[in-house]
């Protein structure tokens, strides 16, 4: 009997609520609306997570992102260079050792004198003089940038010019182009691995 009773009750309801449909529906978009509402000022309150500090990885990658000129290098040709403390204003000195030669004496090493940028990025352009004396009668300058790749590896990417010594009217070949690119090498100093006769 009270089952048959609450039947009839909520069949009742059912059909109040299909004749007033439209309220009931605007009822149910209300609630609809203030739910959305208060899930947006939730999402707007709600901190943002803090993001986790650069990995040890990353920090080791940013603190070698700067270029160094100070140790040794090695070009595409075999040469080596060795160039000691950069002072505070930027000036260094070194050695270079080259692989190749035009001069008919045999090699020697040639004193370096150079200066470059300090950089806040670290990738200083920077020039430098070899006066080739102990063997040759010519001079190079070179000029370039160092660049760190994304694995913290340092290049010198240069360009050079090669002064011959020449006669006054007849200097029009005397002086060379030439682009080296160096990365740095362990060692002590330019003749290490360097056979004595200067041969690679
Ligand atoms: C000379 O030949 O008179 C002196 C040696 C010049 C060597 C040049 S400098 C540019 C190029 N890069 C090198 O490492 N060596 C050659």
């Amino acid at each position: 009997m009270i089952k048959k009773i609450s039947f009839t009750v909520a069949l009742g309801l059912a059909s109040l609520g299909a004749l007033s449909g439209q309220k009931l529906l605007c009822q149910e978009d209300g609630n609809v609306t203030e739910g959305k509402k208060r899930a947006e000022e939730e999402r707007a309150t709600k901190k943002t997570k803090p993001r986790p500090g650069p990995t040890p990885g990353q920090q080791r990658r940013a603190a070698s992102s700067k270029c160094i000129l100070t140790g040794l290098w090695k070009n595409e040709l075999g040469s080596k260079m060795q160039i000691q403390e950069v002072n505070s204003d930027g000036t260094f000195s070194g050695e270079y050792r080259t692989a190749v030669s035009l001069a008919q004496r045999p090699i020697q090493r040639a004193p370096l004198n150079g200066s470059q940028h300090f950089d806040e990025a670290g990738q200083p352009t920077f020039g430098f003089t070899v006066n080739w004396k102990s063997f040759s009668d010519s001079t190079t300058v070179f000029t370039g940038q160092c660049f760190v790749d994304e694995n913290g590896k340092e290049i010198l990417e240069t360009m050079w010019l090669l002064r011959e010594k020449a006669e006054a009217n007849d200097d029009w070949g005397a002086t060379r182009v030439g682009k080296d690119v160096f990365t740095r090498i362990k060692g002590q100093n330019v003749d290490e691995s360097v056979r004595s006769d200067g041969a690679l």
